[in-house]
Parts: C-alpha cells; sequence; structure tokens
C-alpha cells in the first residue's frame, strides 16, 4: 500500500486505532451511512435506534460515534459520564437544522394541549421541548401506544411524519422539515429503472417523499430495510436511502443483488450524504489519540433532553 507523506497507510491506520482503542477502553459505533471502511473497523454498526440502545448499554469509557452531531449528543445525553467523541464536528444534518429550537419551543408553546413527539435527529435543545423522541425504527410502535384522540406534534421532518399518520390513521401536526438526500430521490427515475429491473423491489426510507412511500415494497429504517431483504425472497432491490447502506446490505446478503436509486440531480452524488461521509479513518485515529473533538451538553438543556429519549427507550423495548 502506497505510504502517504506522513507515513499513515491506511493500514497503519487501523492497527493504530486498534491498539488505542485497547489503552482507551473505546468503542467504536458506526452509523449504515458512513463510508465502508469505518463500517469495517466499527465495534459496533447499526441504524439510530440501535447506536442509542448501545450507547445507553456499554461499559466502555470512551465512545467514538462516527455518524452525525445528533447522534454524539444523544450518546452523551445518555452517558453523562462518558467521554464521546465524533471524528469530524462539522458533521451535523440537514434535517436537524431544519428546526430551530427558539422557533420550535415557540410553535409547541402555541399549542399547549398537544404531546410533542421529536425525531432523534434534532439538537438537543430541541429535544429538551419534546415529550417523546422517536427514531424512524420505533415512531410508528410509540405513536400507536398513545390514546387515539391524543393531539400530537410531530417535528421535524414532514415525510416521515406523513407516512406515520398514514399508517396509524392520526392526523399529528408536522414541522415542515426534511432532509436534503432523502427529499432529493426522483420517483421519475426509480420508475425508469423499475422497468429496466422488472423483478426487483423497492426499499424506501421513510424519510423519503410521500409518492416514493407509496410505490415502496418495504418502507422502514436502515435496520428495518436490511432485515426485510435479509428475509425477503427477491434477487434484486433498489435501495432508496443513502447508498452507504449497501455495503452491509451486501456483506449480509452477498448472493443479491443491491442497485442505489439516484435522486433529482444525477450530475452530483445526491445519494450520499456528506456529513455522514466527513468520518475517516484517518480523523478516527486523530480522535481517539487526542481525545478530540469532544461532545458537551449544556447541563440544563442535558437534564430536560434525557428525559424524552429515556421514554424512547422504554417505550420501543
Ligand atoms: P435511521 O433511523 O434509519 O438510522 O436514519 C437516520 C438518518 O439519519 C436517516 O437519514
Ligand atoms: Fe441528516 Fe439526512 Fe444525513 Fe441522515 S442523511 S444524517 S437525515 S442529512
Amino acid at each position: 500500500m502506497k505510504p502517504t507523506a506522513d507515513g499513515m497507510t491506511d493500514q497503519w491506520l487501523r492497527e493504530e486505532i486498534s491498539r488505542l482503542k485497547k489503552e482507551k477502553n473505546a468503542l467504536i459505533m458506526a452509523h449504515y451511512y458512513t463510508r465502508d471502511e469505518i463500517q469495517e473497523i466499527a465495534d459496533f454498526i447499526g441504524d439510530s435506534l440501535a447506536l442509542a440502545r448501545q450507547a445507553a448499554k456499554t461499559d466502555a469509557d470512551v465512545i467514538v460515534m462516527c455518524g452525525v452531531h445528533f447522534m454524539g449528543e444523544t450518546a452523551k445525553i445518555l452517558c453523562p459520564g462518558k467521554t464521546v467523541l465524533i471524528p469530524d464536528m462539522a458533521a451535523g444534518c440537514s434535517l436537524a437544522d431544519s428546526c430551530d429550537p427558539v422557533e420550535f419551543a415557540a410553535f409547541v408553546k402555541d399549542h399547549p394541549d398537544h404531546t410533542v413527539i421529536s425525531y432523534v435527529n434534532t439538537s438537543a435543545a430541541v429535544k429538551a421541548s419534546t415529550d417523546i423522541v422517536v427514531t424512524s425504527g420505533n415512531a410508528r410502535k410509540i405513536v400507536e401506544q398513545l390514546p387515539e384522540d391524543e393531539k400530537i406534534i410531530f417535528g421535524p421532518d414532514r415525510n416521515l411524519g406523513e407516512y406515520i399518520n398514514s399508517v396509524t390513521g392520526r392526523n399529528m401536526l408536522l414541522w415542515n422539515g426534511a432532509c436534503h438526500v432523502h427529499d432529493r430521490f426522483s420517483l421519475q427515475k426509480i420508475d425508469e429503472m423499475k422497468r429496466q429491473h422488472p423483478g426487483a423491489k423497492v426499499l424506501v426510507h421513510p424519510e423519503c417523499r410521500r409518492p416514493l412511500q407509496l410505490i415502496a415494497d418495504k418502507v422502514g429504517s436502515t435496520a428495518a430495510l436490511l432485515d426485510f431483504a435479509q428475509k425477503d425472497d427477491a434477487r434484486e432491490y433498489i435501495v432508496v436511502t443513502e447508498s452507504g447502506i449497501l455495503f452491509e446490505m451486501r456483506r449480509k446478503c452477498p448472493e443479491k443483488t443491491f442497485l442505489a436509486a439516484p435522486a433529482e440531480d444525477s450530475e452530483c452524488q445526491c445519494n450520499q450524504c456528506d456529513f455522514m461521509k466527513l468520518n475517516t479513518l484517518r480523523k478516527v485515529y486523530e480522535a481517539l489519540r487526542d481525545g478530540k473533538p469532544e461532545i458537551r451538553v449544556d447541563a440544563e438543556i442535558a437534564e430536560k433532553a434525557v428525559l424524552p429519549i429515556k421514554r424512547m427507550l422504554e417505550m420501543s423495548e
């Protein structure tokens, strides 16, 4: 392998990460949307729900969260005594950014008789104005546990909110937020792909728009789509979510074909989340070596935000 100017080959980085992990009693967690090489070195790979659950029960002293900022924040809120590192502080989330905490708190205040449900893709400050946090993996299950006539605010993802309204028959009041990756998949291009691959099943993340949800053979979180592909008997799938998930799909089902769905603008790699791709082997190594960048959450906000996150974990057991 060709060494870089500073001698850090990928192999060397992997060995150093492994050594530092043991030395610091660290756990490397990664979301399915991260680069293949990050998923390869992770101790634990999962969707947002699995990452939160794993963070809540780990006995590691240090968590390196290879994902985006809100995932690190959730881990820190659940484990305030642990060091939570995120390889790149710039790994944000357009969906979380579509929900300003001050505006959201005002919206909540304007609807005092509503229960507030927030997607985990939010800042700690938004979670602090929330009654129950959900992920795409448990939103339906949690909403169905509330009385049928309960008035509910759901934020920030309007596409996920519309999906949950459709499957539960509720009429939740939706915040108008979206993810820049999932909101841009093209129905027309996926129709074309279906014509070219008539036997392929369509797997859709609920952050995609309603028309895409309607043509899906399965709508679900990244973990649910992976699970479906493993149990289902089709040979070919069109995958309508961030394309990083294909790595684990191909690893779990090597005999099947997974095709990444294109977004509206095929000139760019719009089916990729640039934030997730900021996690690199070198940054994981540097984070472990230097003990930074470290996630910190304001104590007053964390004290409020932990309650709806714990409620989510209890209600989705
Ligand atoms: P999951 O809940 O499927 O992990 O989705 C998280 C996410 O960021 C989707 O864009
Ligand atoms: Fe956020 Fe979208 Fe990236 Fe998921 S894919 S982390 S929702 S920007």
